[in-house]
């Protein structure tokens, strides 16, 4: 789809659509590096209905790097997104997420969210791609009492056990706090872009 030529220390791979033969190693590689809680068959169902949305990064055709959705509420959000660790910090995850974004924006959709991991460094990532901390997601233990005003700040929404807090900046200090709370099983930021 696009060739990654970002900086001198860029792969010289390609993005492009994930190929049907590579659909096993695709979703072995987003496994092993992310949570993600789907049978194969489960994705080769997903990946049938939504092929332009599976994407991945070849260097050499090695396939190093996928990206693909989750839909929620009708609503297309980032599922899974990893690169090959050996192949960490050359562009290649930043170059899979603009492909992603073009391919999204292509359905007509105009912003783009992702549940980020509660580590610093995968939301600076998320960041440093123009993304910014929407909410804090923080979620209770199943059967645990949680008094929301615990959270200094304004509950949005609430869906079961998940809470929706509008952030107000990013504060990778508060969302440890927050995880921290007694009766809280995690708290992450979903971060938002306008594409
Ligand atoms: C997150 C991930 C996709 C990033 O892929 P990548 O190809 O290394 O990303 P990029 O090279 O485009 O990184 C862009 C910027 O993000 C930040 N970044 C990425 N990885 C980082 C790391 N390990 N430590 C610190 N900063 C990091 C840096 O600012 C980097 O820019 P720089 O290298 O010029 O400083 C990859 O680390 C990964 O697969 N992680 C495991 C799965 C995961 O966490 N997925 C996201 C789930 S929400």
């Amino acid at each position: 789809m696009t060739e990654s030529q970002k900086s001198p220390r860029s792969a010289l791979g390609l993005c492009r659509l994930l190929l049907e033969k590579d659909l096993k190693e695709g979703w072995q590689l987003a496994k092993d590096y992310t949570e993600l809680d789907m049978s194969f068959e489960a994705f080769k169902a997903f990946y049938t209905k939504y092929p332009s949305l599976h994407l991945a990064y070849y260097l050499n055709n090695e396939l190093v790097g996928i990206c693909f959705p989750d839909v929620v509420n009708g609503e297309i959000v980032i599922g899974s997104l990893a690169v090959k660790k050996a192949f960490w910090r050359r562009g290649i995850g930043s170059s899979l997420l603009s492909c992603f974004e073009r391919a999204v924006k292509a359905t007509g959709q105009e912003e783009l969210t992702v549940g980020a991991a509660d580590i610093e460094w995968v939301e600076r990532f998320y960041m440093k791609n123009g993304y910014e901390p929407k909410h804090l997601l923080v979620q209770i233990d199943d059967g645990a009492m949680f008094n929301p005003s615990m959270v200094p700040l304004p509950l949005e929404r609430r869906d079961g056990r998940k809470l929706y807090f509008r952030a107000a900046g990013y504060s990778p200090k508060l969302r440890g706090r927050v995880a921290k709370l007694p009766g809280v099983k995690s708290a992450n930021y979903i971060m938002w872009k306008s594409l």
